[in-house]
């Protein structure tokens, strides 16, 4: 192994992609770093690519920590669930009161929260840490979202900060808040990157089955699309994905590769926390859905030979079409990012995060999966109103929404009218359409829960709920209840809800 200071800045658990290669960043930063795995070839090839660095690689979890400088600080990169525990409990005998403990897994942040306390307890800090940007970013510059004891943040933020993405020469990292808020922040990034990633494969299909496009000319529209206010690291490497021809053929790769999409779970988990919260992200929703339905691959096959393939060529003017496509694709970007950022409101009340939004948009623009030319509206967005209800309220979104709608609205119609499916485009476009419904047709469910199931409605203008016997039969069968049970019904009188 290299010579190296006899105690280490910085120690990492888990030498695969992510945990060698930010301990090789840290290195490049001249932090001298640790590293351990069981697997002594991740430890052989830590020391080969740190060769020359300040870098240390152990088989052996004992001698690894007792090469930490104290307090210690140790960071865990292994698979999500039953692991980190077990990590935790081997390094439990090992660290000292004040020591730090870091997740940079994508844990669900319940197990963060978890895990924080039963720690805590013990005297040592432990951050639930997103770490975004994969292995280019862990070796080159990710975006960090470290949550936990804000005091021990100030021991390894200088590291976090040397070593994190920097726009506008700002390190894209922040102290986001208490417990598993830096968790909570990573899953909704990560389920807002699902829903952009639909929208892209979306916009495939429309290119492809709806224009007929080659795939060059479908890489020159996301090349394009990627030179202007539709910037983003997806789109960038989407234009990639389109010039890549598989080995020793004359075609692309993608056209090789199997269309069911897999998943680790964390787009899944932003739509359950949602449903939790009661606040609605359809455009994640949608995009988690689709990558189930994507799983059913004989069960299309067989639907697409009963009905028919779902859809033809659209019967448009290229030119003028790919002008509403772009606004299309800009408007539902829109749209997921701002149901991102309301479940992110919602969270940091009801579990008492503290989320500064601004600053959060501000650590997205660089680094991480989700990093757009567009983070720096919504970032300027919660910059100017801390407070803002939603991203939709803001007026410079508004003058962009306003004009990228109709855009949405002719595609939609398009897609809808040949077709082709398009569930991420319309999910987005139903979403804002909702919203800006100031009576939705709400009371009519209402009404219906009522009538079969008792659970009464509100009205308008009065106080209390209320319960109606909504035929003669009902009333009639209440009477005679009620006479037998002793209560009085009346119609539209105040009632006890129905437990
Ligand atoms: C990131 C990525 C990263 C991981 C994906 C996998 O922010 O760097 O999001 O965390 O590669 O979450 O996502 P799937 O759920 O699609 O497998």
């Amino acid at each position: 192994m290299n010579a190296t200071p006899s105690k280490h800045s910085f120690g990492m658990i888990g030498l695969g992609t992510m945990g060698r290669n930010l301990l090789l960043n840290l290195a490049d930063h001249n932090f001298a770093v640790a590293g351990y795995d069981k697997d002594a070839d991740k430890v052989a090839l830590l020391g080969k690519e740190g060769a020359g660095k300040p870098v240390e690689g152990f088989a052996e979890l004992a001698p690894f920590i007792s090469s930490l400088q104290t307090p210690r600080s140790v960071m865990m990169l292994v698979p999500a669930g039953k692991i980190v525990d077990s990590v935790i409990d081997e390094l439990r005998p090992l660290l000292s009161p004040g020591d730090i403990i870091i997740d940079g897994g994508n844990s669900h942040f319940t197990d963060t929260e978890r895990r924080a306390k039963a720690l805590e307890a013990e005297g040592f800090h432990f951050f639930g840490m997103g770490v975004s940007g994969g292995e280019e970013g862990a070796r080159f510059g990710p975006s960090m979202m470290p949550g936990g004891d804000k005091q021990a943040y100030q021991v390894v933020q200088p590291m976090f900060e040397a070593i994190a993405a920097r726009v506008d020469n700002e390190p894209c990292v922040t102290y986001i808040g208490p417990g598993a808020a830096g968790h909570f922040v990573k899953m909704v990034h990560n389920g807002i990157e699902y829903g952009l990633m639909q929208l892209i494969a979306e916009t495939y299909a429309v290119l492809k089955t709806g224009l007929g496009l080659d795939n060059a000319a479908i890489g020159q529209v996301f090349t394009q699309w990627n030179a202007g206010r539709l910037q983003s690291f997806l789109l960038d490497i989407t234009k990639d994905i389109f010039g890549y021809i598989a080995p020793d053929t004359d075609h692309l790769l993608l056209d090789d590769i199997k269309d069911e999409a897999r998943s680790k779970g964390t787009g899944k988990w932003t739509s359950q926390v949602a449903m939790d919260l009661e606040l609605p992200i359809p455009t994640i929703d949608t995009a988690v859905a689709m990558r189930d339905l994507s799983k059913y691959k004989a069960l299309r096959e067989q639907l697409a030979g009963l009905y028919g393939p779902a859809a033809g060529a659209l019967p448009v003017e290229h030119g003028a079409f790919l002008a509403q496509l772009e606004q299309a694709f800009y408007f539902s970007m829109v749209i997921t990012y701002a149901q991102g950022m309301q479940l992110l409101t919602k969270a940091s009340k009801d579990y008492n995060y503290d989320l500064q939004l601004a600053e959060i948009a501000k650590i997205w623009r660089g680094g991480c999966i989700i990093r757009s030319g567009f983070l720096n509206e919504i970032f300027n967005a919660y910059k100017g109103t801390p407070d803002l209800g939603h991203l939709l309220l803001d007026g410079q979104v508004q003058k962009l929404v306003n004009e990228a709608a109709p855009g949405s609205r002719a595609v939609v119609a398009a897609a809808a009218t040949a077709g082709l499916a398009l569930p991420g485009y319309m999910a987005s476009l139903s979403y804002f359409d909702t919203f800006r419904t100031a009576r939705m047709p709400s009371n009519l469910i209402q009404a219906q829960r009522d009538y079969f199931g008792a659970h009464t409605y509100e009205l308008i203008g009065k106080e209390g709920v209320f319960h109606t016997q909504w035929t003669p039969e009902h009333e009639d069968a209440a009477n005679k209840k009620d006479v037998e049970v002793g209560q009085e019904h009346k119609t539209e009188k105040p009632v006890t809800p129905n437990k």
